[in-house]
């Protein structure tokens, strides 16, 4: 008798285990109309697309996410999970989707999939207003600061080495915006509405904005998913959506102040 009971609780105990990872793995908790609520993660230091004001997570990528979501029927939860652990999250599926202002390249469609570009983006300089740097390629032989495994760093190693010691890489562009304010860095690299909301709302800190348009590509953001994750294709359904109905050049213009170019956004579907 002891010995049954001890081989049923023992049963019971390896049926709790699997029902918990079931749930756990890829299924996350149940939203309101009985689909999962995604885990969505991103890295809260590159305003205006997604940063911290007090304790929530705001920006421009929040409200596409948000309308993009709504129109998919997806309840969901935004967590500043950091730059580096995101890709990390994705890569292990324990999150079901990256919203960081995310370039869409070839490199990491090895890795993940991605939605259909949402956001047309160019990398440029940030430096102090006294700088003689007018190209991507004077900053070869400057300190330049940059946030690790951006398409940024990308560029300025390919400029200045990929070992070089005057490129300098912090963990979100907040820290490298940082450096160069306390002196330790000539030029900043990153994406130009992050670099250009910078310079405009801190007027203080005399940073200018140099472009250079043939020595950066320009790139596309899309949502990043684990590799053949179910839920590119009610995104892509649902951008589109947005795309035609105007939601999202309501909340483009909220952010940016100008009309978006969705002709081109749709072209590179
Ligand atoms: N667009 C660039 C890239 O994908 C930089 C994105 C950084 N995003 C962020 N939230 N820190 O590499």
């Amino acid at each position: 008798m002891k010995k049954k009971g001890t081989l049923f609780a023992l049963l019971m105990t390896f049926v709790l285990i699997l029902a918990a990872c079931g749930t756990s793995k890829d299924e996350g908790s149940n939203g309101s109309d009985g689909k999962k609520k995604l885990r969505v993660v991103t890295d809260a230091a590159y305003a205006p697309f997604e940063y911290m004001d007090k304790n929530k997570i705001v920006g421009f990528d929040v409200e596409i996410f948000e309308a993009v979501a709504k129109e998919a029927k997806y309840d969901y939860e935004i967590v500043n999970a950091g730059w580096d652990p995101l890709f990390a999250e994705l890569q292990n599926k324990t999150a079901d989707v990256g919203l960081s202002a995310i370039t869409i390249n070839d490199d990491r469609k090895k890795t993940y999939d991605f939605s259909v570009p949402y956001f047309k983006s160019t990398n440029k300089i940030l430096a102090p207003k006294n700088t003689d740097i007018k190209s991507a390629q004077d900053l070869k032989g400057k300190r330049v600061a940059v946030q690790t495994s951006t398409t940024g760093a990308e560029a300025v190693d390919a400029l200045l080495g990929a070992n070089s010691k005057q490129v300098k890489k912090f963990e979100n562009n907040n820290l490298a915006i940082l450096q160069m304010k306390s002196g330790g860095a000539d030029a900043v690299v990153a994406d130009n509405a992050v670099i250009e909301a910078y310079a405009k709302n801190n007027p203080k800190d005399n940073f200018i904005v140099i472009e250079d348009k043939e020595g950066f590509e320009s790139e596309y953001y899309g949502l990043m998913f684990p590799k053949d994750s179910k839920l590119v294709g009610d995104f892509d359904k649902a951008f589109n959506a947005i795309l035609d109905n105007g939601t999202y050049a309501e909340i483009y213009k909220k952010w940016f102040g100008t009309d978006p170019d969705i002709e081109n956004l749709k072209a590179q579907q």
